[in-house]
């Protein structure tokens, strides 16, 4: 449970608080039990995200930062649009999001939560529509909390170098729905979940079962959607 004295505030970030976030990375990264499910950035990309816009917010508790989600408007080249055939027109209107933290000592509370509501809907007034992330297979409390916000897996790929990642991808001018068809399959088995990718399946649920077991989600939306 968290202690009742925690005074929490959600708030810009800006290029003063680069030291701050990466100590914070520090600190998360030293408390990783699979230290590939986070990929470090340098300084340089926190300066670079924190120039480009007032979207990177940060979880302060009494002034210290203790959670973040970093917000990027990406360059031509680097835009994950291309990853699920974003048509041209729409790439200026895709923001990236992550790296993503909590302070190890408060995990577990739904924290992110409050950040990503607040810059889904800041992102929106300023006529963003397409948002994509890249998370790491196995990462289920980062998979839960942007399925939650209406995100969908849509690529398993190598990423940053050589680490697997999904891509997930948030159309915000579409209406969710329920998928025509689901399928159900355990979060270790990614070569079934490569193959549904393949036929235009996408994921948009993680459960945990008693039994300790994770299962994913996935659905389609029938041929009409794929064409
Ligand atoms: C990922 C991270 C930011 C999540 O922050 P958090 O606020 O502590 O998230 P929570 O643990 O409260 O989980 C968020 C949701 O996932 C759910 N969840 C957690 N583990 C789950 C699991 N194994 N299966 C299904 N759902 C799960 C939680 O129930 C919660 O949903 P709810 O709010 O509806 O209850 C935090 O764990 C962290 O800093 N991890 C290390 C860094 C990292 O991996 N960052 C992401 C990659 S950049």
């Amino acid at each position: 449970m968290m202690s009742p004295q925690l005074a929490l505030e959600v708030k810009p970030l800006t290029i003063e608080h680069v030291p701050e976030i990466l100590a914070l990375q520090d600190l998360i990264i030293e408390t990783l039990s699979d230290k590939k499910s986070y990929y470090r950035e340098e300084n340089d990309y926190f300066f670079k995200a924190l120039q480009g816009g007032d979207y990177s917010l940060g979880l302060f508790d009494r002034g210290n930062l203790v959670g973040y989600n970093i917000v990027s408007l990406p360059d031509d080249i680097q835009n994950l649009g291309y990853e699920v055939g974003l048509y041209e027109s729409a790439l200026s209107k895709v923001a990236h999001w992550g790296p993503a933290a909590i302070h190890p000592s408060l995990q577990g509370n739904g924290l992110l939560k409050k950040i990503l509501v607040k810059q889904l809907k800041e992102l929106k007034v300023s006529g963003y529509e397409h948002i994509f992330l890249t998370i790491a297979p196995c990462n289920y409390s980062s998979l839960a909390a942007v399925l939650q916000q209406g995100f969908l897996i849509k690529r398993i790929k190598l990423k940053f170098g050589n680490l697997l990642r999904y891509i997930l991808h948030l159309d915000m001018s579409r209406t969710l729905k329920k998928p025509i068809c689901q399928v159900r399959v355990t979060g270790e088995d990614l070569e079934s979940q490569k193959l549904l990718l393949t036929f235009g399946f996408y994921g948009y649920s993680v459960e945990s079962e008693k039994s300790g077991t994770t299962t994913l989600l996935f659905g389609h939306d029938g041929l009409e959607e794929t064409l």
